[in-house]
């Protein structure tokens, strides 16, 4: 629990592996997305795994009811902790997810994507075409997804509070568009710093660029996990 997940959006083999050589006998979380699966297949997830990290796989499915089973069904068949789907699929699709991780050996845990933090109100409304707030849209997506069955969902630092208060308390909650002050921002809206994903009641952090693009990734990720985990650190 309270894993931080450090993005590995590279755009090659080689410089996944050269970062994670950096961390060559410590145990970290990794979050494996859409470019490097799609570059790498399941064998990265299984010498990530064979490295001693815990693996995030963040596919992000978003299709028909049937695909996403099937798609969860081969999933599970990876030694991962966590997997996320678009709960803008609906509950129906959430659930043959659901089913499909069921009916594997290793059960990750799914947890929905609510409203990417790189979305805002004006791309809500204007983009999206979906009316109304995006806190209440994003407090309607986790709702539905617990109904559901999946484990959690992703939301920004923001809407934590609001979601804990809207769902049961084991319902798990993963921030990512996490920033140190000092950080830039890149393409994210809705950015926290550690500290406040913590205090807010998050149960895993997700950081990319601040650490991956660092001069000293090491000394960033220990900054990171040192405001993370607080004084239990
Ligand atoms: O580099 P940065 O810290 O912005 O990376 C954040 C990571 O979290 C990216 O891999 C992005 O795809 C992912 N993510 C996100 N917002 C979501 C879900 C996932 O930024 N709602």
């Amino acid at each position: 629990m309270k894993t931080l997940f450090v993005a590995l959006d590279f755009k090659t083999e080689q410089e996944t592996f050269a970062f994670l050589d950096k961390f060559e006998g410590q145990s970290i979380g990794v979050k494996v997305g859409m470019s490097q699966f799609y570059m790498s297949g399941p064998k990265i997830i299984e010498e990530m795994c064979r490295r001693g990290h815990e693996v995030f796989l963040d596919l992000k499915c978003h299709d028909i009811p049937n695909t996403v089973y099937l798609a969860c069904l081969q999933l599970s068949q990876l030694p991962v902790k966590l997997l996320t789907v678009h709960t803008l699929g609906g509950k129906e699709m959430m659930q043959a997810a659901v089913k499909g991780v069921e009916e594997g050996p290793y059960q990750p845990q799914i947890l929905g994507i609510t409203q990417l933090t790189s979305t805002n109100q004006t791309q809500l409304n204007q983009d999206l075409g979906i009316s109304g707030d995006l806190q209440s849209s994003v407090i309607h997506l986790a709702q539905l997804a617990e109904e559901s069955g999946l484990a959690g969902v992703v939301s920004s630092v923001q809407e934590v509070s609001q979601i804990k208060a809207a769902t049961s308390e084991r319902f798990l909650s993963l921030t990512p568009g996490i920033r140190m002050q000092t950080n830039a921002t890149n393409d994210q809206k809705r950015v926290a710093t550690p500290e406040q994903a913590r205090l807010a009641g998050a149960d895993f952090i997700v950081v990319g660029r601040p650490i991956t693009q660092s001069s000293d990734p090491v000394a960033a990720y220990q900054e990171f996990i040192h405001q993370w985990k607080g004084s239990n650190n």
